[in-house]
């Protein structure tokens, strides 16, 4: 297990009481690692740590297409022990064409675990640092949360990044990538969000959706109702969380004989009466995710 040096140690020993800290780089650099290690600092250290996993992509706290929260309940070594506490729907996975939803997510999220009484929150970004787009996002991400402190796993590809951070004020604590880190392939980063999905749909339930009462919305689109019988089976949807205003619980579509269902891991009694539908699609083999 990789440990923090002197210098990391010294930055999160002078956080303020309760802190926000983000960490940046570009695709595949050890971030998620990076933050896993950082949980597990703060978590010995005994205070009350929540992840922010904004990856949509590559997520570990929730499933893909999401941005999640979750505390860290024991020392952890990766961010998919972190378990799911709360989520915000972005609908695709990736951030491109969503910067809004992604930002308005993250600081939801950020919001949620405050009200759920985080000392620290850990914040876990995509690699989308480069070019302007990734610039945007993440300049936008840091103002709506406004971190304590940036860990940024230095590249080349990052230096305008990490520039415009410390020019808006942040300080920035620049790092070598991980050492040991390496490239996930294409299939690998497949395989991940496919094992995401049926972790996460793992305890779920189908609930049938009664047309008569639930509304069926598309999620952030001018076109607000939907027309359920053109909703392909696996479509991407989400519900209210019942707990948490503003946040979303993800679900699974499926088609049936007895007309529309959902899939997630709600209590037994809970009613939909809003669905949210995106155009991100999984294929399933019964309720198992096999393509994310
Ligand atoms: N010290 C290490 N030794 C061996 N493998 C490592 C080490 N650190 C990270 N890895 C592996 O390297 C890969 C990339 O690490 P990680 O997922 O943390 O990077 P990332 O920057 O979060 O990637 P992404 O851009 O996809 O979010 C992972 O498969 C991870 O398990
Ligand atoms: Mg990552």
């Amino acid at each position: 297990m990789i440990e923090l040096n002197y210098e990391v140690d010294k930055a999160l020993s002078n956080l303020p009481e309760r802190s926000r800290v983000m960490v940046v780089g570009e695709p595949d650099t050890g971030k998620s690692t990076f933050v896993a290690l950082l949980a597990r600092w703060f978590y010995t250290n005994s205070r009350k740590t929540a992840v922010v996993d904004c990856d949509v992509g590559q997520a570990d706290v929730g499933p893909p297409g999401f941005i999640s929260y979750g505390f860290v309940e024991h020392p952890v070594t990766s961010l998919k022990a972190v378990a799911r506490t709360g989520s915000y729907l972005v609908g695709n996975t990736s951030p491109y064409g969503r910067l809004l939803p992604v930002v308005t997510g993250t600081e939801a999220c950020v919001r949620a675990a405050e009200r759920d009484g985080a000392d620290i929150i850990l914040i876990d970004t995509s690699g989308l640092v480069r070019p302007h787009a990734g610039v945007q996002l993440k300049c936008a991400k840091a103002g709506a949360v406004y971190p304590h402190l940036v860990i940024a796993l230095g590249t080349p590809g990052l230096r305008p990044l990490t520039n415009h951070l410390k020019s808006l004020g942040f300080t920035v604590l620049s790092l070598e990538p991980l050492a040991g880190v390496r490239m996930k392939s294409i299939e690998e980063r497949r395989e991940n969000r496919v094992f995401r999905w049926n972790m996460y749909l793992k305890d779920a339930r189908a609930f049938r959706l009664d047309l008569s009462r639930v509304r069926i919305y598309r999620w952030w689109a001018e076109t607000h109702y939907v027309d359920v019988d053109t909703v392909p089976h696996g479509t991407v949807v989400a519900v209210p969380d019942p707990s948490r205003i503003g946040l979303q619980t993800p679900c699974v579509w499926i088609t049936s004989e007895n007309g529309p269902m959902v899939i997630a891991p709600l209590p037994q009694d809970y009613e939909p009466e809003i669905v949210w539908v995106t155009s991100y699609r999984l294929h399933l083999l019964g309720t198992q995710v096999t393509s994310a």
